[in-house]
């Protein structure tokens, strides 16, 4: 990513923007992000996807961004002078606004067929995408399954917000104003945003998050340079903070897979995505986020270390390893038993042979280990308990018994579809009682459980704290 040096001048560009945009009706509010960007010293060369002409001319991209607009794949002149794996990387960040669902859909699934899709999956540069779209299509589990794919691989999001739409209806599907559009890119490119001269002054660190092959993690430099959008940013007046920053979160997550013999395991049907969506949202959040992760199919979340682990005494090894910690979030699905008489060769079916019989022994019990009183206990430890009947008992005595401080309580029953699905209906249990919070997405849940974290740590209440968003 491109930093202003210095001694960069009001005049110097400071950063490249990619800008794709598609064909949502939000997309008019495209001309005012173009004019803002470039008004702060940023370099925006624009992709209209066709529906996106239908809503805006390449002509106003044109003449508010000073660059040709590029349309088409098989273009023989921008293939001369810039082909299209250039142009996706010829910038320090894509942004895709309005993110129409199509878009998003496309993303993926990994579709090439037009210059939009082909330059976001010919890319190694960070990607922003800003979701615009009918709150139906938005809420809808296809649109969801994709933003949580997208975000698991490090796709970042900014809004939709929430308010009445172009089509009448209400709800989460609007654009982001272009303002705080502006802010969140430039935060990106390391620029201060224009709005930003009265902001306090931080003194604290910068984070930088590197993925790697085995994940990605993000380094706090302590008494560097802070520009306020690096750690903080503001949606429709709120401002979203940093809250977490300097503390360390241990997320564990996925189940564990406990051998019988090289080809068979003891599992379960945890797929990881809630500890997932959990650790994304404390990064986001600030805090340094170690995640121990059972066997599953995800990508490392942006701008936290991830730890593979398979069993649950391994899992238990890479937690201690990872202590100490302030914040402890359990969400893992350990497996509650292993087998002492695994083999290492597979164990051969054969019809006149009984089945083998399973020894099975307790495996050691992480979340009270975590919760116990001691000089490395966390000061908050999270557990989550997955019940089948009497949810709300069940999980009240859980966390009498394991000692933890709260309990993040989910009906896994047949039919809930909580254990792989995209959505959760939670209860939380503290010392001050019972929350029932409604149905939500995982990664709206991890947010707001975040945001949660935050204020036991003192961050003062969002007013978004307690709603969905
Ligand atoms: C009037 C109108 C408004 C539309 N607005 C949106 C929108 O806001 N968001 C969206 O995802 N799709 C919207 N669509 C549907 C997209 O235009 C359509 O899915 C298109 O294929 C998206 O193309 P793209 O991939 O180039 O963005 C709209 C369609 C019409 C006719």
């Amino acid at each position: 990513m491109a930093a202003a040096a210095p001694d960069d001048t009001m005049t110097a560009l400071r950063g490249r923007v990619l800008l794709i945009v598609g064909g949502g009706i939000a997309a008019y509010k495209i001309l005012e992000l173009v004019r803002l960007l470039t008004a702060a010293h940023v370099d925006v060369r624009c992709v209209l996807t066709k529906a996106g002409t239908e809503f805006v001319t390449p002509f106003s991209l044109q003449a508010l961004s000073g660059h040709p607009v590029h349309q088409e794949l098989f273009s023989l002149t921008d293939e001369q002078e810039m082909g299209h794996i250039a142009l996706s990387r010829s910038a320090d960040l894509l942004v895709v606004a309005p993110a129409t669902a199509d878009l998003l859909a496309k993303m993926t699934v990994g579709l090439a067929n037009d210059l939009a899709s082909t330059l976001l999956l010919a890319t190694d540069t960070p990607v922003l995408a800003a979701p615009a779209m009918n709150v139906r299509m938005w809420e809808h589990p296809a649109t969801r399954a994709n933003v949580a794919t997208l975000k698991a691989r490090g796709i970042e999001f900014i809004g939709p917000d929430e308010g009445v739409m172009a089509c009448g209806e209400y709800g989460f599907g609007r654009l982001a104003e272009p303002p705080v559009l502006r802010d969140a890119i430039l935060a990106r490119l390391n620029i201060a945003s224009p709005t930003s001269g009265s902001a306090r002054p931080h003194t604290s660190s910068t984070m930088t998050c590197t993925r790697t092959e085995t994940g990605s993690s993000c380094d706090i430099v302590p008494g560097g340079t802070v520009v306020r959008s690096s750690v903080e940013t503001t949606v429709d007046g709120t401002t979203l903070w940093k809250p977490l920053l300097g503390r360390h979160a241990l997320v564990t997550a996925g189940p564990t897979h406990e051998p019988i013999d090289p080809v068979r395991y003891l599992g379960n049907r945890s797929s990881g995505l809630q500890g997932y969506a959990i650790a994304e949202a404390l990064a986001a959040l600030g805090a340094r986020v170690t995640l121990v992760s059972g066997p599953t199919n995800l990508l490392a979340p942006a701008g936290v270390t991830l730890r593979r682990v398979e069993t649950a005494l391994e899992m238990e090894q890479a937690v201690r390893d990872a202590l100490p910690a302030d914040i402890a979030v359990c969400a893992a699905a350990v497996a509650d038993w292993r087998v002492t008489n695994a083999v290492t060769s597979k164990i051969k079916k054969s019809a006149d042979t009984t089945p083998p019989s399973l020894h099975l022994v307790p495996n050691p019990d992480i979340l009270a280990a975590l919760s116990a009183p001691g000089p490395h206990r966390p000061s908050l430890v999270v557990g989550f308990a997955a019940e089948t009947d009497d949810v709300e008992a069940n999980a009240i005595a859980k966390r009498k018994r394991k000692g933890c401080d709260w309990i993040v309580a989910n009906d896994v029953s047949v039919g809930t579809n909580v254990m792989g699905g995209t959505e959760n209906t939670v209860l939380l249990i503290t010392s001050d009682g019972v929350e029932h919070w409604p149905r939500m997405t995982k990664t709206d849940l991890a947010l707001r459980l975040a945001r949660r974290i935050a204020r036991r740590f003192g961050a003062p209440a969002l007013s978004a704290d307690g709603d969905m968003n």
